[in-house]
């Protein structure tokens, strides 16, 4: 199988030991704690589940700003974000150098992790604006991630941590959230070696399907790793359970049986676009796949991005060697009604826009809200019916 990412073996950082699970949970109590923001939440369940191999914990303020100008720490791993624990505020910690970590996604905000802390660090305003530029590409407060980033705070901890729990992926997903170790595990019993990621933070329309498909004839995979993003959104985006309902659908109706595993990651979207894309290569090749689908606007929001700038970083930030997971590269995609069926654009160079069927997010979600079916080139009409039924339940 393919090897994690800077390392020979997995690093989950959660404590499979039940003992000492039980010994610092208790521990957990006594300790004084912090109430975590959701992007550092995440980023333990990201750590604790595997995907962050090979990191130990959060990263200090040379390595964050090491990794957002370079993609490097400053020990050289290649890493594409910094992953880190901003506050607002630490007083409730003192002088502690062994503290809990407080989950704000879940009721009554239980330890997710303790952490031992290294430094703390104060960043200032232009550091952080260094950080944001590089990861987002604008300092934009209405880039939703750019806003979410600098809102955290300016006070940086850094450090090792051991994680508990995930957090409420488990327990709110239970079908679809699966760790690092999981994924690999299960690969390994369906004798899958070489297996192809598809990113998704939507429901899966045409083209997602069809992109899914034609990786899946052109690489020669022995199977699709379909693995949703079950974190936090920006508003309007469709919710996580609406979506894994979709997909499940979609995949039980349209593909071979044990041709997909559906699986979901419990991160927040970052919208980081080209820098989210590496991100996302990283952490599949975590969970052992060999290629890694990339379409268009991968990770987008707005018009922030270039239509194929989280392809092409791959060619001018990612050093030879650096990854061993492979992009499958999808040009924009979809129906033409020339040829009936599905394809990327590249592949019907004699085509104007209007042989294609091309509708907006906008237009579409206008659709679904109005009760109305998108054609059925462009969205499975069980897929449809799922949206529709959640948008109705949504508005009254
Ligand atoms: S993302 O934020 O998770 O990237 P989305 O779920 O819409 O959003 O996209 C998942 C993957 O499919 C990404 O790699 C994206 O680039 C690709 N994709 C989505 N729609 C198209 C399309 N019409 N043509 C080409 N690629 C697409």
């Amino acid at each position: 199988m393919i090897k994690p990412h800077g390392a020979d073996a997995l690093k989950p950082l959660f404590v499979y030991d039940t003992e000492k699970h039980h010994a610092l949970n208790k521990e957990a109590q006594q300790l004084p704690s912090l109430l975590v923001t959701s992007a550092t939440a995440a980023n333990a369940v990201m750590l604790g589940a595997g995907y962050f191999t090979p990191l130990s914990g959060y990263m200090n303020l040379a390595d964050a700003l090491s990794v957002a100008e370079s993609l490097h720490t400053t020990d050289g791993l290649f890493w594409p974000v910094p992953i880190v624990n901003l506050n607002q505020d630490v007083s409730s910690i003192g002088d502690a150098k062994r503290i809990a970590l407080r989950d704000p996604n879940v009721e009554g905000n239980p330890v997710l992790a303790i952490m031992d802390i290294d430094a703390i660090e104060t960043v200032s305003d232009e550091q952080i604006d260094f950080m944001a530029q590089n990861i987002f590409g604008t300092l934009d407060p209405e880039h939703p991630g750019v806003a979410t980033f600098k809102a955290q705070g300016n006070i940086l901890l850094s450090g090792s941590i051991q994680v508990l729990n995930f957090s409420y992926f488990q327990t709110d997903f239970p079908d679809t959230f699966r760790t690092a170790v999981e994924i690999r595990n299960e690969m390994q019993e369906r004798g899958w070696n070489k297996v192809v990621a598809f990113q998704t933070r939507n429901p899966m329309h045409r083209a997602h399907e069809e992109l899914c498909r034609m990786a899946q004839k052109d690489l020669g995979t022995d199977g699709i790793l379909v693995h949703m993003l079950l974190g936090q959104l920006k508003p309007g985006d469709i919710p996580a359970d609406v979506r894994d309902a979709c997909i499940r659908k979609m995949v039980e109706l349209y593909f071979p049986p044990n041709t997909v595993m559906i699986t979901g990651y419990g991160f927040d979207m970052l919208y980081a676009g080209p820098r989210e894309a590496v991100l996302h290569a990283v952490f599949r090749q975590n969970c052992g796949c060999t290629h890694f689908i990339v379409g268009r606007d991968h990770a987008g929001v707005g018009d922030y991005y270039g239509g194929f700038d989280a392809q092409t970083i791959f060619d001018e930030k990612v050093p030879a060697g650096a990854l061993q997971i492979e992009i499958y590269r999808a040009d924009h995609t979809a129906y033409s009604k020339k040829l009936d069926r599905v394809v990327m654009m590249k592949d019907a160079p004699d085509h104007s826009k209007e042989d294609f069927i091309l509708l907006s997010g906008t237009k579409v979600r206008e659709m679904l809200g109005n009760g109305q079916k998108p054609p059925p080139e462009f969205s499975r009409p069980e897929v449809a019916q799922i949206l529709i039924d959640y948008y109705q339940k949504s508005e009254g």
